[in-house]
């Protein structure tokens, strides 16, 4: 299966210049003219792994076009539940706008979003249906906190997560197979982000194997969802996770903000799932 390494910028960097110096320095490892992905170049260093990166709203323009043509892909990190295309909703980008600034995915349900903003199912059941009709692909993020994975109850809340995705495709069921190009899952518990703390390997396949036989019996089109994993990926334990064979790839946060660090992480898993 394809992997994917996906850098979730979060509110980062400051400013547009420390926006540019990064995207440079991962085209200068990719590889910053189209024709180089044919050669034995740099870009090797990712080979067989789709990146992906979700910079702030303000920037997600500018970066798009630097990327476009390359082989990075980019994200928005949220979009509109109000309207996928306009209307008076102050302060929110809808589907659309994130498309026309040149963005073919985006990031929903991220635990930060559920926690600052109360972001909760059926207002992901309207940006999951706004990001499908204007044909963005979206990751859709599922994660447990501390106290529920210490009352072992990490299967129940993902479940609860995913009822989003099958909502949707109650409403929806003829678009499954559409639904299904259109997603990958990651699961980010919530007490490994930012915090260097890991679930181990066993940990996280046994959950990912949960999250795809649940998908699956959704719609038979979501058996081929990739799930990725997040939470304090970083290069030294990429390997790691690239080895099991349920991890699709990564959602990257602190790691990502360096070129180096979100390479060697591409590096982990183009490595381990060409050889796989
Ligand atoms: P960290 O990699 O910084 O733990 O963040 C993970 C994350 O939240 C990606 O969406």
């Amino acid at each position: 299966m394809q992997a994917w390494v996906i850098g979730n910028w979060k509110q980062n960097p400051a400013t547009i210049s420390d926006v540019n110096t990064l995207i440079e320095a991962l085209l200068a490892a990719v590889g910053d003219d189209k024709a180089d992905n044919d050669k034995d170049s740099a870009f090797d260093r990712s080979n067989g792994c789709q990146l992906m990166v979700a910079p702030s709203c303000i920037h997600l323009a500018a970066v798009s076009e630097r990327l476009k043509d390359m082989p990075i892909l980019t994200a928005a990190q949220d979009i509109s539940a109000h309207s996928d295309s306009i209307g008076a909703y102050t302060g929110d980008c809808s589907a659309q706008q994130v498309a026309d600034a040149g963005a073919s995915w985006t990031v929903l349900g991220h635990s930060e979003r559920r926690q600052y903003h109360q972001e909760c199912n059926d207002l992901l059941v309207q940006k999951l249906s706004n990001a499908l009709t204007q044909d963005l692909g979206v990751i859709f993020c599922v994660g447990e906190t501390q106290a529920q994975y210490d009352e072992q109850q990490t299967l129940e809340v993902l479940d609860a997560q995913l009822e989003a995705i099958k909502t949707l495709l109650d409403d929806q069921a003829h678009l499954a197979t559409s639904i299904a190009k259109h997603l990958i899952v990651a699961y980010e518990p919530v007490w490994a982000i930012g915090t260097g703390k890991v679930p181990t390997v066993e940990e996280v396949s046994a959950t990912h194997q949960h999250i795809k036989h649940t998908l699956a019996g959704y719609a038979e089109p979501l058996s081929q969802t990739a799930v990725l994993y997040g939470g304090s990926v970083n290069a030294d334990n990429a390997d790691s996770f690239a080895a099991s064979p349920v991890i699709d790839g990564a959602l990257v946060g602190g790691a990502s903000l360096k070129a180096d660090s979100f390479l060697a992480i591409a590096d982990a898993f183009g490595r381990a799932k060409k050889s796989g």
